[in-house]
């Protein structure tokens, strides 16, 4: 089994991050897996509490996945600032939101480490973030995430769920699912859950993923 890769530490990211080398792959699976119309479907279904003017962050935009479907659904003008440690995997997402921006919302792109965090306390009303706290020891990236969000602010988690999918999925990106109660407990630390979404079973997405809106209190 391949080896799990921790990304970052608090005070050490890793030069030439693991995204570096694999981000074509990255790219190419998620140009293929529905991923983006899923979270369009999800975001009509449960519009983000947003507001005009307000701060969003993305913690690990990787090459834009999420970042894209932000920008489709938000309709207020808001202060969008996309995060990841891998250049190249942000080099490829700039590119795409060059290309599909519909409602020309500017994007700040970051270079950065999601347990460090180059943002001052409570500076976001919204973070979102999927796939990157698999690479990371749980309790430290949920404390550094709840760091950046002002009180009453939002996190919206796209929890990776031990699956068959998620198995493979792991192996492939060398990333660890964690034990779901324990994702739980550490939301909860944190956070009090607005809602927990289950993706309908046919979208791969759902294979292995949910979505979880929390609010900090
Ligand atoms: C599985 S990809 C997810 C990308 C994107 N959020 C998506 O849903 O398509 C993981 C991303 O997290 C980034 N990442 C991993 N560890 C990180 C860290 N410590 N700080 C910031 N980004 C990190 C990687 O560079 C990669 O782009």
């Amino acid at each position: 089994m391949a080896e799990y890769v921790l990304t970052a530490t608090k005070n050490h990211a890793r030069a030439g991050s693991f995204y570096d080398r694999i981000e074509g792959l990255y790219d190419l699976t998620f140009k293929v897996n529905g991923y983006g119309r899923s979270l369009d479907q999800y975001f009509e279904a449960h519009p983000l509490p947003v507001f005009p003017g307000c701060s969003v962050l993305e913690t690990g935009c990787g090459t834009g996945t999420l970042t894209l479907a932000l920008l489709r659904t938000l309709k207020v003008p808001v202060k969008l600032t996309a995060l990841d440690l891998s250049a190249s995997s942000m080099a490829t997402a700039k590119k795409y939101v060059e290309k599909n921006n519909p409602s020309g919302q500017p994007v700040r792109f970051a270079q950065g480490n999601a347990l460090a965090l180059p943002f001052a306390d409570e500076s976001f009303d919204l973070v979102a973030t999927s796939g990157v706290l698999e690479y990371l020891p749980l309790d430290e990236g949920f404390s550094e995430l709840a760091r950046v969000i002002a009180p009453g602010g939002y996190l919206l988690h796209l929890p990776m769920r031990p699956t068959p999918v998620a198995a493979f999925l792991e192996m492939l990106f060398r990333l660890k699912v964690h034990p779901p109660h324990l994702v739980s407990e550490t939301t909860d630390k944190y956070f009090q859950v607005v809602s927990h979404y289950r993706f309908p079973k046919f979208q791969p997405i759902s294979w292995s993923k949910s979505a979880v809106l929390a609010q900090k209190v």
